[in-house]
């Protein structure tokens, strides 16, 4: 049984019946297996899924049983975190690559279900300095809506973001938690930002005008194994991990942390993800809903649980010109626990353990104590330049990331926002914007980063290539 279509994003959806009982019970088995009835004899789709949470959601529903999986991605079978004999693969640009509408029709034929998680996108350090390509993901997201639609898949996932949230409500490390209601009126995360709360509408009038059943979870940052931890698109927790194995393994003791560690967020570990995205997909949630840990940390003791695990203590080095993102931000999960009887729980200690020894692993399989440092090195581009360090862009100071763009008196968002370069932001933003000019008009790189051995001296890493989940 269904709900009613609300008639505003914010309005309650009613769910009922078997689906009702099986989500307050929490009881995945009942629900798996009905969920299985309706799709075993077609195939469900996973787009992104060469990426962090792709590739995990690609295994969970290997364990559950699922058959017939198409996985895409625009990255070679050789860049993916996780690769699965077992699945149909569309890999690399000519058979992932989801800008491409072809390319949808024919992952989307007669499938049953869909997972958009396609994205061009990363942590601070990208997507403050890559909003045309993080918007760019709005070929993807529309193609493969209209794929879904043609190909009359019974259900549409779309993963959003927390990044949808207005900066406003973003302004004190003692943030009061984001509910689904704070999206609007819209001042999200310029490019990135917009470019997700543009396509979650999609999603819904894809809904309301063609009958799709679309499901939309605004994701938390999520960290956890087999994600990206180097070359400029990783987030803070990989970051800092790699950070502090790099001191350790160096013998360098000492840690660069982005802004001066004051700033809050709450992660989400990748077990939680991805068993809420099966709950939520399977849900009647008709509204945008958070998937978030409402565990608040700030960047500080973030980096205190990281050396506990690595048993050092580092001497901190605060760059405070670096990109930073809002002062707070933490998930409201009010929503999600009347719907679903369940929130994101795992530990932030438990889930950065995994993630640390994880990505040791890889650290040492690839640097030494002579080529540590060669980690923070970041292999994307802005325009035709390579940036420097890890993904950190001297230039960005002077872009106010909320702010950029909007028109003047605008809500009050227009005159505050992020206060890195915040006076100097308007005077400064136009001689940014000049130096800028040479690099718009000249093409830009897109490299993928982390998976590829830096070349920086012969002999790094023992030529001993980085594990690869292959099942
Ligand atoms: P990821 O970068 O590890 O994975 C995304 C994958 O999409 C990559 O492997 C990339 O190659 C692929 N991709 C990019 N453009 C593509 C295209 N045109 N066609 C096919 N594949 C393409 O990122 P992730 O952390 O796994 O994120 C997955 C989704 O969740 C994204 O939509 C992201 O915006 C969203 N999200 C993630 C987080 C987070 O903290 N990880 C937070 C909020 C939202
Ligand atoms: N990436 C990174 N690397 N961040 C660092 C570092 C570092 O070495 N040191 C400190 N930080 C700080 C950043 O300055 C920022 O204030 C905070 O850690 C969190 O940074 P990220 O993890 O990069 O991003 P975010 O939480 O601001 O946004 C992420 O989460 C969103 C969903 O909640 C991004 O991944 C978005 O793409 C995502 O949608």
């Amino acid at each position: 049984m269904s709900g009613y279509w609300p008639r505003t994003p914010f309005e309650p959806c009613v769910i009922g019946g078997d689906r009702l009982i099986d989500l307050l019970n929490n009881d995945l088995s009942a629900l798996s297996e009905r969920t299985m009835a309706t799709v075993n004899d077609r195939p469900i789709v996973i787009t992104g899924a060469g990426g962090f949470i792709g590739g995990h959601l690609v295994e969970h529903f290997r364990r559950m049983g699922y058959r017939d999986i198409r996985a895409a991605d625009i990255k070679p079978l050789d860049e993916w975190y996780q690769v699965h004999k077992d699945v149909k693969n569309y890999a690399g640009p000519l058979k992932g690559d989801c800008r491409d509408f072809k390319v949808c029709r024919t992952i989307c034929k007669g499938a049953a279900e869909v997972y958009q998680l396609a994205a061009d996108m990363g942590g601070m350090g990208f997507i403050e300095n890559n909003k045309a390509l993080c918007m760019l993901s709005v070929l993807t997201n529309t193609h493969m809506l209209l794929a879904a639609q043609e190909a009359g898949v019974a259900r549409f996932f779309y993963a959003s973001s927390a990044c949808v949230y207005n900066a406003e409500k973003q302004k004190d490390p003692n943030i009061t938690a984001l509910k689904e209601a704070d999206a609007y009126p819209a001042l999200p995360e310029d490019g990135y930002g917009w470019e997700k709360l543009f396509s979650e509408r999609m999603c819904r009038h894809f809904r309301e005008d063609f009958g799709m059943k679309c499901r939309v979870a605004r994701f938390h940052n999520v960290y956890g194994p087999n994600g990206t931890w180097e070359g400029g698109r990783e987030k803070a927790p990989a970051a800092i991990c790699r950070k502090v194995i790099a001191a350790v393994v160096s013998g360098k003791h000492e840690i660069e942390i982005w802004g001066d560690g004051t700033q809050t967020r709450s992660f989400m570990y990748i077990d939680d993800c991805v068993k809420g995205i099966n709950l939520i997909t399977h849900s009647d949630i008709l509204e945008p809903i958070n998937l978030g840990s409402s565990e608040l940390v700030s960047i500080n003791r973030l980096v205190d649980i990281a050396e506990e695990i690595a048993g050092v203590k580092l001497h901190r080095k605060y760059k405070l010109d670096a990109p930073r993102g809002v002062a707070g931000r933490n998930s409201d999960n009010t929503k999600i626990e009347a719907y679903l009887n369940w929130e994101p729980s795992t530990r932030l200690r438990d889930g950065m353990e995994k993630t640390y020894r994880w990505i040791e692993e890889e650290f040492t399989a690839k640097y030494d104590a002579e080529t540590a440092h060669l980690s923070s090195i970041s292999t994307f581009t802005h325009g035709a330049r390579p940036i420097p360090g890890d993904g950190f862009n001297p230039e960005s100071r002077f872009m106010d990331t909320w702010t950029q763009g909007i028109p003047a008196g605008y809500g009050k968002g227009a005159k505050t926002g992020s206060s890195a370069g915040g006076g100097k932001g308007k005077k400064a933003g136009g001689s940014g914007g000049a130096r800028r000019s040479k690099a718009e008009t000249s093409a830009g790189g897109r490299k993928t980063p982390g998976k590829k051995k830096v070349k920086a001296k012969a002999g790094a890493g023992k030529g001993r290539k980085p594990a690869r989940a292959r099942r």
